[in-house]
């Protein structure tokens, strides 16, 4: 039976380190293409999600088997809060035209994007997959975090009314090629490699944000993209599983702009601003369930996943997503 995997989202920095890995892994192994499958990557200039009627007919021309869900409105802690409703709202359609899109057309399994930033702001360190509705999430991202709880919920309902194979993954915080380097909106380690990027072309200090000493799991996109494609192949209960490296591979924030600062080749003045907030110290999420699911899985190095995205970036600096240049 041949299968057509729908990957929504899929020109953004998840949705590209699926299609690498799909193309670069060797046919019919564990992460390779399969040669009964055809992969479809859309954006938003395909189908606007947010409008059923687009999304119905995404649904029509390609009559996808599988659906890998990543579309969303995604922002950093400023635009989160600025535009809560339109997080909340944005998200809520999206996801509710694709699921409902994928019950219309009897799509046989999908896998949604969710994140760590849904997990309660006050709750027991690890976070686990159970912890997921136990609490209210933190106010910074009030619209996005119930707006992706709501997937959770809607696959649970789907599956009890309709018997539907939807599920959901929950990634902790991604990098990697192709990855939003704005200045300003983006996520800590696009936003520091563009900075030390600029302090080295500019023979400028580099300045990081804070005192450096929060931990925070990282996971490269491409070993996420393998999870993912696990997830569509091995994977079959409606409970969401968290896809992270382990909690003893926590780094510093300190470490990361170390790294940045290694790879990029910057040997100017370094410092760090502590007058600026830092954020929560840790919080750290377990990956216990997915490594007895799948039997282990070989993470990349942190330093190695780095210095490729970095590469990636200095090779890619005219067309990445930069916001200031783009905007410019
Ligand atoms: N990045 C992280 O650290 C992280 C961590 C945990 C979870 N996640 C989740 O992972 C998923 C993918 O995130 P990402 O980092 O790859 O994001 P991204 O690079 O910003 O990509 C987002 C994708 O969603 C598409 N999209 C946005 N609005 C849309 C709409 N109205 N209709 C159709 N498509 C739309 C975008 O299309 P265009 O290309 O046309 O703009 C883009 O392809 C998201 O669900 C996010 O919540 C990300």
């Amino acid at each position: 039976m041949s299968s057509v995997i729908l990957v929504t989202g899929g020109r953004g920095l998840v949705g590209k380190a699926i299609e690498h890995i799909i193309n670069t892994e060797p046919v019919g192994s564990r992460f390779g293409k399969k040669s009964n499958e055809t992969w479809v990557f859309v954006s938003s200039s395909d189908a606007d999600l947010r409008d059923p009627e687009q999304s119905r007919q995404l649904y029509e021309k390609y009559k996808p088997t599988h659906v890998i869900h990543l579309a969303a409105l995604v922002g950093g802690l400023f635009k989160n809060m600025k535009y809560k409703l339109t997080f909340l709202r944005d998200n809520m359609l999206i996801n509710d035209n694709v699921l409902h899109s994928s019950y219309e057309h009897k799509t046989q399994k999908v896998i949604s994007c969710l994140s760590t930033c849904v997990f309660p702001d006050k709750v027991e360190y690890p976070l686990d997959e159970t912890k997921i509705h136990s609490g209210l999430p933190h106010e910074s991202n009030f619209g996005y975090a119930h707006a992706k709880r709501l997937v959770d919920v809607q696959n649970h309902a789907y599956k009890e009314q309709f018997g539907c194979n939807f599920t959901s993954a929950i990634p902790t915080n991604v990098f990697g090629p192709h990855d939003n380097f704005d200045l300003e909106d983006s996520h800590v380690i696009p936003g520091l490699i563009h900075k030390c990027y600029l302090a080295k072309k500019n023979g400028t200090p580099f300045v990081v944000s804070g005192t450096g000493k929060p931990l925070r799991q990282f996971i490269y996109s491409y070993d996420l993209a393998k999870l993912f494609i696990w997830m569509l192949r091995e994977y079959d209960s409606v409970e969401p599983v968290i896809l992270s490296v382990g909690e003893e591979e926590e780094v510093s924030i300190k470490t990361v702009a170390d790294a940045i600062v290694k790879a990029i080749g910057f040997e100017g003045n370094y410092t760090f601003d502590t007058s600026k907030a830092d954020g929560q110290f840790r919080k750290p999420a377990s990956n216990k369930k997915l490594l007895t699911l799948m039997g282990g899985f070989q993470f990349t190095p942190f330093e190695q996943a780095l210095k490729e995205t970095v590469d990636w970036f200095v090779k890619n600096y005219d067309n990445a997503r930069t916001g200031k240049k783009q905007a410019a």
